[in-house]
Order: structure tokens, then C-alpha cells, then sequence
């Protein structure tokens, strides 16, 4: 049997990027999983069909997750589909890459709105399904090395992930009594969509491999193994923690 066999898992944003790299590792691992996508539903059907071929069972769900009622409708349909809820994965992130000065009002609320209050919601709507079950549970929350490094001109991604890292360590001490484990995993660079611009410009691209130790950006898959990690029987003591898979991004060393 595989570790996760009878778990099941919701992944937000779930379709692409880091995310769709999450649904196939936990799946690999034997959970059945809800996907939250709110485009390319084309996207989702490949991954439900690659999920089917591992053994493992998948549905999408289309919602907004920055709208309450849209993850009530997540955490809902997991329970009618597979029974249950295990693991809570708030993957879904965007960024303006604008800074304090010239950020609007509505691109503050967007990115404040998609990375933050939907990881607060779904931590609490996932929490109350779990305490229900009492069997403990799993969040994980996808934050950034910039949960705690600044990034100039990217201010209110940096605030959000900020507000992550906070709120993974206060939720962790609220939940630990229902044994509900609450970590982030907070990924340096990552050829995901998310820095399509920067993958465009080669330039661009070897300043970034420069300043980062391991000498370049990580693939999807190497954030999705430490969820994967974190979801199961291994992480059993871990809580209120954030893994940092920079490849030594935040560590760098200008030499002098
Ligand atoms: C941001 C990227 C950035 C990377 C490393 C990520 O969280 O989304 O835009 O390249 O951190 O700084």
C-alpha cells in the first residue's frame, strides 16, 4: 500500500505550475485528490487522466479562491466525492512584481486577496472539516523565500507571503491540539509560469542561476517531493515550521 493510500487532499490552484507538480506527487503517493482551477480546465482533464493511469482517483473543481463560499465548495466536494479531508494544500499564488510606489489599489487587493485571505479561509474551513473527523490533518501552505526576504519591487506578493508565514506558525499552535500539522514550504526560483518573463531572457536568466548556489532554478517536481514529505508519516513531529527549497537562494554569499 501506498503512504497515502486513503488520504485525500485538496491542492489549490492545481492545474499548473507548482501545483499541478503537488496533485501528481500526492497521487503518486496513493491520495485521491480535489483540484482547484479557476482556467484551462483542459489542463486539469490531462492531469485527472495521468492521475486515473497511477492507480489513483482525481476531480477538478472550478472555484475562486478568494471567494469564502468558492472553498467551502472545495472542502464540500472532497467530503461527497472521497469522504473525507486530509491534507489542505494552499498552493494558489500571483504576483504584480510592482512596488510600493506604484502598486494600485485593486492589484494590492488581487495578490492580498488570492495568496493570503485564501490560505486564512481554507485554513480555517479545512480545520473545522478535520476536527469533525478527529483524526488530525495536514495544511500546508506554499509560501516563497519571500515570506521572510525582501523583494523590491514585488511588495505586496512579499507582504502576503509574509501574512503566510504567520499565519502557518499561529494556526500551527491553534490546531495542534486536533493534531492538524500546519507547515510551509517556501520555494526560492521555479520554472513555473509564474517566471515566464525571467525564463524568456537569457540575460535575466544568468544573473538569476549566478545568485543562486545550486546554480539554477528548481524544477516543480523538487516543491512537490517536501509536500509530499510533509504530508506524511515522516513529518509526523513537524508543525509551525516552513522548509525553505532555495537551493541556498536566501544563504548566498556575496564572497567579499
Ligand atoms: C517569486 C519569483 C521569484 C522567486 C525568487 C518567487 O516567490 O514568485 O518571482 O523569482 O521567488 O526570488
Amino acid at each position: 500500500m501506498k503512504e497515502l493510500t486513503g488520504k485525500v487532499a485538496v491542492v489549490t490552484g492545481g492545474n499548473s505550475g507548482i501545483g499541478a507538480a503537488i496533485v501528481l506527487e500526492l497521487a503518486e503517493r496513493g491520495a485521491q485528490v480535489v483540484i482547484d482551477y479557476v482556467a484551462h480546465p483542459e489542463a486539469e482533464n490531462e492531469l485527472e487522466r495521468k492521475i486515473a493511469s497511477l492507480g489513483s482517483r482525481a476531480v477538478g473543481v472550478k472555484a475562486d479562491i478568494s471567494l469564502v463560499a468558492d472553498i467551502e465548495l472545495l472542502v464540500s466536494r472532497a467530503v461527497s466525492t472521497f469522504g473525507q479531508l486530509d491534507i489542505f494544500v494552499n498552493n494558489a499564488g500571483i504576483e504584480t512584481r510592482t512596488s510600493v510606489l506604484d502598486t494600485s489599489e485593486s492589484q494590492y487587493d488581487k495578490v492580498l486577496a488570492i495568496n493570503l485571505k485564501s490560505a486564512f479561509f481554507s485554513t480555517q474551513i479545512a480545520a473545522r472539516q478535520m476536527i469533525k473527523q478527529e483524526a488530525g490533518g495536514r495544511i500546508i501552505n506554499i509560501t516563497s523565500v519571500h515570506e521572510d526576504w525582501p523583494m523590491p519591487g514585488n511588495t505586496a506578493y512579499c507582504l502576503s507571503k509574509g501574512g503566510m508565514r504567520m499565519l502557518t506558525r499561529t494556526a500551527a499552535l491553534e490546531l495542534a491540539p486536533h493534531g492538524i500539522l500546519v507547515t510551509a514550504v517556501g520555494p526560492g526560483a521555479v520554472a513555473t509560469p509564474i517566471n515566464l518573463s525571467t525564463m524568456k531572457d537569457p540575460a535575466l536568466m544568468q544573473k538569476l542561476d549566478s545568485v543562486i548556489p545550486l546554480g539554477r532554478m528548481a524544477k516543480p517536481e523538487e516543491i512537490a517531493q517536501v509536500v509530499g514529505f510533509l504530508s506524511g508519516g515522516g513529518a509526523s513531529y513537524m508543525t509551525a515550521a516552513t522548509l525553505f527549497v532555495d537551493g541556498g537562494l536566501m544563504h548566498q554569499s556575496p564572497g567579499l
